[in-house]
């Protein structure tokens, strides 16, 4: 008798053939489980003081600081391609940084211009800000340093602060990034206080002490301020139990959503504060992994706008509710021309 490979084969399978499922296009498209919209993207961008401005960022292709009407307009092109949200970051005059980060209670510093300006602009896009004091501090660190050391409490009070300030100027959602214990709390209670109960706060939850965040700190000018490193308040890459707890104590505190960062080496903690705590979890694609992706492309080591989709679909895979990347305008586009 003979015995045929497709005997054998479906002797180990029980003639199971998971290839029927992924035979054509139209199959794959009917049993995907994850598909990519534009209202998954919030896009990030950075802001310069001056009019007409546009200058471009070298560790970072394609992505560009704007003064704050250039910034209005590409805010404008995120709303009509259907993104829901942008996040801005402003790159501060090092004349105006000093050790308590003073600039960012400034009502008219880059971060409340560029918000009032989209507003008044009567642009239907949410607007979430970072809260942290880094851009404007001369040491570059997210909090008040003294004597070598970031102190938790006082730099609350000024993020607290600069919140409130930020509401007010029309912020939608706050996003502190600083990693400070108790700042959520403290932030959700003074906005209370002041009338912004429906302002929302999005909480960097897990921030991780991370290499990748190296792109940014030329875009916003902390390349050249910033004293030694974040390990004393941003998580250990080598920790999750760490982010769980972060988790834990910014959910009872208040917080609106959790966020992820970076995002492609953290997709496990995603899921798992997904899973765990059915929470809106937002990951952020850093200037590190936007960088990575382009360089290689430019190489012509890998397909870039292949890899870029691949990635965003996976932080959706992995549970992510939103994604905030600088592919958000390309991948948007790309959505809408497919
Ligand atoms: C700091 C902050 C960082 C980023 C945004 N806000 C990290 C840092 O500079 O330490 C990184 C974003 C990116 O890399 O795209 N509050």
């Amino acid at each position: 008798m003979t015995f045929s490979t497709t005997d054998m084969i479906n002797n180990i399978t029980g003639s199971r053939r998971l290839r029927r499922n992924r035979m054509t296009p139209w199959a794959r498209a009917m049993v995907r489980e994850n598909t990519v919209t534009p209202d998954d993207l919030i896009l990030p961008l950075f802001i310069i003081d001056g009019k007409s401005e546009e200058e471009a960022i070298e560790a970072m292709p394609g992505v560009s600081r704007r003064s704050v009407d250039k910034a209005v307009e590409l805010t404008r092109h995120a709303a009509s391609l259907g993104i829901p949200a942008v996040a801005p970051f402003p790159n501060v005059d090092l004349a105006k940084r000093d050790q308590a980060g003073s600039a960012i209670l400034d009502p008219d510093n880059l971060i409340c211009r560029y918000v009032k300006a989209v507003k008044d602009a009567g642009i239907d896009i949410g607007i979430i800000t970072d809260s942290a004091l880094d851009p404007f501090t001369d040491h570059g660190h997210d909090g008040v340093l003294r004597d070598g050391v970031i102190v938790n409490d006082e730099s609350v009070e000024q993020i607290v602060k600069a919140s409130i300030l930020q509401a007010q100027a029309g912020a939608d959602i706050i996003a502190p990034s600083d990693m400070m214990d108790g700042r959520i709390g403290a932030i959700r209670q003074a906005l209370d206080a002041e009338g912004f109960s429906d302002t929302a706060i999005m909480s960097y939850t897990a921030k991780y002490a991370s290499g990748f965040y190296g792109p940014y700190r030329e875009a916003i000018g902390t390349d050249q301020t910033l004293k030694g490193d974040k390990a004393t308040y941003y998580i250990d890459p080598a920790n999750s139990e760490d982010a769980m707890r972060e988790a834990e104590m910014d959910i009872a505190e208040g917080a609106d959503s959790l966020m992820v960062k970076p995002g492609m080496p953290y997709l496990d903690i995603i899921w798992r504060m997904k899973s765990t705590f059915g929470m809106p979890v937002f990951a952020y694609q850093v200037s590190g992994e936007y960088s990575m992706i382009e360089a290689a492309a430019a190489n012509g080591w890998l397909d870039g706008e292949r890899a870029m989709m691949e990635s965003i679909v996976a932080f959706k895979r992995a549970g992510a509710d939103g994604i905030l990347s600088y592919f958000a305008i390309r991948v948007a586009e790309k959505l809408h021309s497919s």
